[in-house]
């Protein structure tokens, strides 16, 4: 699944891409981040500053013991810590405004961006990796944004100037102490070498468990109907073994970190305490200045520690930043022509000219289709299952561009024109009602901008909705939980009609619109469905041909062509696909009918 382990040079040059896209985040509050940067170096400053005070308290004792000037001493350390308390606070709390700005400007880029791309995109990720991409790999930015950022940036400052610190006290002590900074640099590397892969590694396997998780409890019922809840353990068991093992070995470095860097401190310090004591005894070092020495040693090793020790958020935010980016880098597939004008008022007029379309190229799915469809026309589109009737109407949504051909509404080629400007005009209802966790008013809204109450009102009234709707809780303000969950199904679908009715749409698109229902709701369903398409093109999709049997054309598409067209009766003159498939319907019907009658024969001989 994962090449990371295979291509590390191209991995690294990736990372170094992803880092300097992440800083353009961060440098959205330019003058904060340099704000907090000056903050954080006169804290430090001030910090250090103590610490070589601290070496002239020594050479003051060891020599004049004058109390007084450590008085003096005294209060400007004091001066210095408050310095540094204040610089260091604000200076983090400016880094902190900083990071979660970018983290927002990040999150509402990624949730505009998904708003735009095209179903193609949706179709090649599952649901569960995405939102893995958009919650964990989000959190490992946020995770390294929250602390290690700031001590990272604020110990790379403290590494500097803890060694000009200690060179200015002694060229030749700074010389020595810093020779373990290459030493553990070498190390630390080759640790990293090792672990950074599988921290590409754990995301991905964090995103499958996403994949995993969120598949098995959408499809919770499936799962305990078919009894696979142990195949489902099993399934996500593994996947969680190996989020642990890629979670292990990414986290090899922090194992090591502490004992390193202890280990450095000791040689720096023994390194430094040879020299210095012997430059001591030569009288060009003084004692305080070599118990400063000491403590800047151990100074330089703890900004090393930190700056080491959060090198893991790094890898993270940086794998999780890459994954992010390859969102924001996916182009929409259907996209607006430059300068595409608005597709203006149409009256419903559709024509399909040799259209052929593949969802995957070369697998060719709609071939050559024709057809017409003059302002309010009822179209019944039927044929077998996965014969390509959805698609037909895929296609003339623009959610897919097609390979050839043209589309035509009102005269207007629809690859021409803005997307936005054609799905305006077409109503959609599908098998599947989708609604908002939102309230019933709201819900009805979300058709078309400005909708008015009473329109609404009037629409949910047409519809059937008015009374189920006022005997909810609150009536329209009743908030639908989790896509409408405290609704039954017609009621659900109802309330999408009425919605498609405040669209007021000249085309409209019905899915299978009553399949999930029982048959006294489906009556209530239809009629309310007369109503909407009163005036309007529309094409309903049914595999129950009586549903559709009064089109004024049906449409049978068979493979992906359609094979025959016509009215009712013309299709059944024809004697070809629909009036087998009619016939095979009707049949079953009789069938019913007839083992009915014997059952109640049967039951009545035996009560006799
Ligand atoms: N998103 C997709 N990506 C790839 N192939 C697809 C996609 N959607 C549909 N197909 C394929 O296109 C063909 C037509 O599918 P379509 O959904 O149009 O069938 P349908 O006639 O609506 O079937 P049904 O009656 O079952 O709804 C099928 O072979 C299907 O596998
Ligand atoms: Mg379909």
């Amino acid at each position: 699944m994962s090449n990371a382990a295979t291509e590390p040079v191209q991995k690294k040059k990736a990372r170094k891409g992803t880092l300097g896209r992440l800083m353009k985040y961060l440098m959205l509050q330019k003058g904060k981040l340099l704000l907090s940067f000056i903050l954080l170096i006169i804290g430090t400053i001030s910090f250090l500053y103590i610490n070589y005070l601290l070496g002239d308290v020594i050479n003051i004792l060891s020599t004049t013991k004058d109390i007084r000037s450590i008085d003096s001493i005294a209060i400007i350390m004091a001066g210095l810590s408050i310095t540094t308390l204040i610089c260091l606070y604000l200076g983090f709390r400016f880094i902190t405004d900083v990071t979660q700005n970018a983290l927002f400007r990040l999150r509402q880029e990624i949730f505009e961006h998904m708003q735009k791309l095209s179903l193609r995109f949706f179709d090649k990720q599952p649901i569960g990796e995405l939102m893995s991409r958009v919650t964990n790999d989000m959190d490992t930015i946020n995770n390294l944004f929250q602390a290690p950022f700031g001590l990272t940036l604020q110990s790379a400052i403290m590494l500097v100037l803890t060694i000009i610190a200690l060179f200015t006290l002694s060229p030749l002590l700074a010389g020595v102490a810093v020779v373990v900074i290459p030493i553990l640099a070498v190390f630390v590397a080759v640790l990293a070498h090792v672990s950074s892969p599988s921290f590409t590694m754990l995301q991905i396997r964090l995103g499958d468990l996403n994949g995993v998780m969120e598949e098995t409890l959408e499809g919770q019922r499936t799962v305990i109907s078919n009894r696979h809840q142990t195949a489902s353990s099993e399934k996500e068991a593994k996947i969680s073994t190996d989020v642990s093992k890629s979670g292990e070995k990414a986290h090899i470095l922090s194992l090591f970190i502490t004992p390193l860097c202890l280990m450095a401190s000791f040689i720096s310090i023994a390194i430094v305490a040879v020299f210095g004591v012997k430059m001591l005894n030569e009288g060009v070092l003084t004692i305080g200045a070599l118990s400063s020495a000491i403590s800047y040693c151990l100074l330089f090793i703890l900004p090393l520690f930190f700056i080491f020790f959060n090198y893991n958020f790094w890898l993270s935010a940086l794998v999780g930043a890459g994954r992010i980016f390859d969102i924001l880098d996916a182009e929409p597939d259907v996209k607006d022509k430059p300068g595409a004008a608005d597709l203006p008022p149409v009256a419903g007029h559709i024509l399909f000219k040799g259209v052929n379309f593949s969802y995957i190229p070369g697998r060719r799915v709609m071939k050559d289709a024709n057809f017409e469809a003059t302002p309010g026309m009822k179209i019944g589109l039927c044929g077998p299952t996965g014969a390509g009737k959805s698609t037909i109407i895929n296609i003339l949504t623009r959610y897919y561009d097609i390979d050839s051909g043209e589309i035509l509404v009102d005269g207007v080629n629809i690859a021409d024109i803005k997307q936005d400007s054609l799905r305006k005009q077409i109503g959609v209802v599908l098998q599947e009602p989708i609604l908002f966790t939102d309230t019933v008013m709201n819900n009805l809204k979300y058709a078309r901008d400005g909708a008015t109450d009473d329109e609404c009102l009037a629409a949910a009234k047409a519809a059937d909705c008015d009374a189920f709707i006022m005997r909810l809780p609150h009536g329209y303000d009743t908030v639908l939980i989790d896509g409408g969950a405290n609704l039954s199904q017609g009621q659900r679908q109802l309330l999408t009609i009425a919605r498609a009715m405040i669209a007021q749409p000249k085309m409209l698109i019905l899915d299978e619109a009553t399949s999930n229902v029982d048959t006294r709701t489906e009556k209530v369903i239809q009629g309310a469905i007369r109503k909407l398409q009163e005036g309007v093109t529309s094409f309903s999709i049914a595999h129950r041909l009586s549903t559709i049997k009064d089109s004024d054309k049906i449409l049978v598409v068979d493979d992906g062509a359609i094979v025959e067209q016509g009215n009712h009766n013309q299709l059944m003159a024809m004697r070809g696909l629909y009036y087998n498939l009619y016939m095979s319907q009707y049949k079953g019907k009789i069938g019913e009918v007839l083992d009915d009658i014997i059952a109640i024969n049967k039951e009545s001989a035996g009560m006799t």
